[in-house]
């Protein structure tokens, strides 16, 4: 069975107005590239080769300027529109088409993550054939995300979105694998007091049913999500932190697609000699084996 993957960049990103009052989140830059780098980057890292981009009306023509349908990478990427942000778990119910009979996992387009072992750990997730994972992740401040609860043996006992009085510190990132049950548990969830549909409701139903997997990311593990001014600079700041020191980058989609196998050294070339820039000469590094 094979796994696509599903990136959700629509939303209003009110929260950064006015930098976002004439673009969207998704497509401003952190540090070097366009915050959906990121995330794709990481679906590709799992080796998910079959992509649906979701976004709203006026974002998805930027975005089909920026990806074209994947050729170039190897992969082949797709569009919807949200008309609303009616909530995470309605990508499931606009890409049911694009989903198929297969696997599906979802990341947020503002959520960058970066950290050693991170392919393994995206492996073991999409190799679950059934039920769902969701990963953990150790926050000072819990009441900004969905939490999960965990036992004694770190499995998951309850899991609720933004607490007021949070019972642990463990948030559940933009990153979620699914088997295909998802598109009928999304069809079947209400829209919650905020009027969306939860993704944490999602969650707490493959929980009920005793099919929901967490993977907890490590002490060193790093999950940004770049929607506030602050966490946008501060994600800036981090990868030009780790860029600079080891001359290798974060979420390099051509370099990603090169090392998977999804595009030949001819096509990562032609990819490097179009454009000028730090991001090329680094291709021809790629290609050249000095990477
Ligand atoms: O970032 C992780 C968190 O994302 C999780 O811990 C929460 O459980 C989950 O509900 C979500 O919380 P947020 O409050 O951060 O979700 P937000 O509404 O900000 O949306 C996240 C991103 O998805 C944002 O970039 C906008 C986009 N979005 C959001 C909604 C509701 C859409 O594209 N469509 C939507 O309908």
């Amino acid at each position: 069975m094979k796994t696509k993957g599903i990136i959700l960049a629509g939303g209003k990103a009110t929260r950064l107005y006015p930098i976002t009052s004439t673009i969207s989140k998704q497509l401003l830059p952190v540090y070097n590239k366009p915050m959906v780098y990121y995330p794709l980057s990481v679906l590709m890292l799992a080796g998910i080769k079959d992509i649906l981009i979701i976004s709203n009306s006026s974002t998805l023509p930027r975005l089909k300027d920026l990806f074209g349908n994947g050729k170039h990478l190897g992969i082949n990427i797709s569009y919807a529109e949200q008309e609303k942000p009616n909530g995470l778990a309605e990508a499931f119910i606009i890409g049911e088409k694009f989903i198929g009979k297969d696997n599906v996992a979802l990341i947020l387009g503002d959520n960058i993550f970066f950290g050693h072992g991170f392919s393994n750990i995206l492996n073991k997730a999409k190799n679950r054939k059934t039920g769902a994972t969701i990963f953990g992740y150790y926050v000072e401040d819990p009441c900004r995300y969905g939490i999960v609860e965990l036992d004694k043996n770190k499995k998951p006992i309850a899991i609720t979105e933004k607490p007021k009085n949070p019972k642990s510190n463990w948030a559940v990132p933009g990153l979620y694998f699914y088997d295909n049950s998802v598109v009928k548990i999304a069809k079947g969830i209400k829209p919650s007091a905020r009027g969306e549909l939860e993704i944490t409701d999602v969650n707490k139903i493959y929980l009920k049913n005793k099919k929901l997997s967490v993977e907890l990311l490590d002490r060193g593990f790093a999950w940004l999500d770049a929607g506030t001014y602050d966490s946008l600079l501060d994600s800036a700041l981090f990868i030009r932190t780790i860029e600079q020191r080891q001359g290798i980058m974060v979420g390099c989609l051509e370099e990603i697609a090169y090392k998977r196998g999804f595009i030949n050294k001819k096509q990562l070339l032609e990819r490097a000699k179009h454009l000028n820039s730090v991001y090329t000469k680094y291709l021809l590094k790629v290609a050249n084996e000095k990477i």
